[in-house]
């Protein structure tokens, strides 16, 4: 590619000036889609998509945003792919940005991810990884904000898993400048790196062994999967997670508008009741809406478009 690119791999490394520049952007072409005006800005670009994990909402999202953007993508899997026979990530990096003007890459290692940015002469977007999932808090952020106004100084409280959701919800903390209450149990604490991460950096995270605790008085509660991809060796059901459930009891202890979050797929009546998250207070289909908006925001921002 050639000009000048972005790479979106983490909230971590894009000032908060810039993610509101793409919150802004996304929430304006939501608008102007909805009114019905056509804008075609990455007219004869292709997105190559890898995933090496499942995916429902990352790749729907990703696939209509770019043709709704003009563009058009390339779905890969990493099985399918020489990466599965041990080609190097550095190579197909390579290989790939003399074909394409952008790739979006869902993976296991955090670092697989990054020496792939490092060795791609096009923009990379993280679409997940065991660490961190940035497209989905974009869309998460904009969801709240679209409901209750600016993020700023409200009260977020995570109960569950300290998993990859997670470790971008304590980055956008810190970058958004929101509170955090997370209540995990023994050994599911998130990783130090990101708590280091937001205590430096300006972040107000608070890890607690309580949900009741953390969720009390909250702006909005936010939970995912007790079992994340590539974690099946987990056992499910009634287990130390089950304290962690976000019920109807969970969410009184809440402010009573307090938003109900989870970036699905959702295991109902594991971490979450039916009663919640089909209840009022739920934005869950939202959340997945606006990954198509944020991610078109994302996508022009990678190309300066
Ligand atoms: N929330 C999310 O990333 O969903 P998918 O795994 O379906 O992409
Ligand atoms: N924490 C979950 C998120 C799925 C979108 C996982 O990694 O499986």
């Amino acid at each position: 590619m050639s000009g000048p690119f972005r790479h979106f791999t983490d909230l971590s490394a894009i000032s908060p000036a810039e993610l509101r520049t793409i919150l802004d952007d996304a929430r304006a072409r939501k608008h102007r889609l909805k009114s019905g005006n056509v804008e075609k800005p990455l007219a004869g670009k292709v997105l190559a998509m890898i995933f090496e994990k499942p995916s429902t909402r990352t790749r729907v999202s990703f696939d209509v945003g770019m043709r709704q953007l003009g563009g058009e993508t390339i779905m890969l899997t990493g099985a399918e792919m020489q990466l599965g026979r041990s080609e190097t990530i550095a190579d197909t990096a390579k290989v790939l940005s003399r074909y394409v003007d952008a790739i979006m890459i869902r993976t296991t290692s955090h670092d697989r991810m990054l020496e792939l940015a490092e060795h791609a002469t096009v923009p990379v977007i993280n679409g997940l990884t065991d660490d961190t999932h940035p497209c989905q808090i974009m869309a998460d952020v904009m969801t709240y904000e679209e409901h209750r106004g600016p993020v700023k100084d409200k009260l977020f409280a995570w109960t569950g898993d300290g998993n990859n959701v997670l470790h971008s919800l304590m980055e956008a903390s810190a970058r958004f400048d929101f509170r955090l209450n997370v209540a995990v149990p023994e050994g599911s604490e998130p990783a130090q790196k990101f708590s280091d991460w937001s205590k430096s950096n300006g972040g107000r995270v608070a890890v607690m062994r309580s949900p009741e605790d953390a969720v009390k008085d909250a702006d909005c509660i936010v939970t995912d999967t007790w079992v994340s991809m590539g974690q099946e060796h987990r056992a499910r059901g009634h287990n130390v997670f089950t304290p962690y459930q976000v019920n109807e009891a969970l969410m009184k202890r809440a402010k009573p508008d307090a938003l109900f979050m989870h970036c699905l797929p959702a295991h109902r009546g594991e971490e979450v009741t039916d009663e919640v998250i089909d209840g009022p207070n739920s934005v869950v289909f939202d959340e997945a809406e606006n990954r198509l908006h944020a991610q078109k925001a994302v996508l022009a921002w990678c190309f300066g478009a």
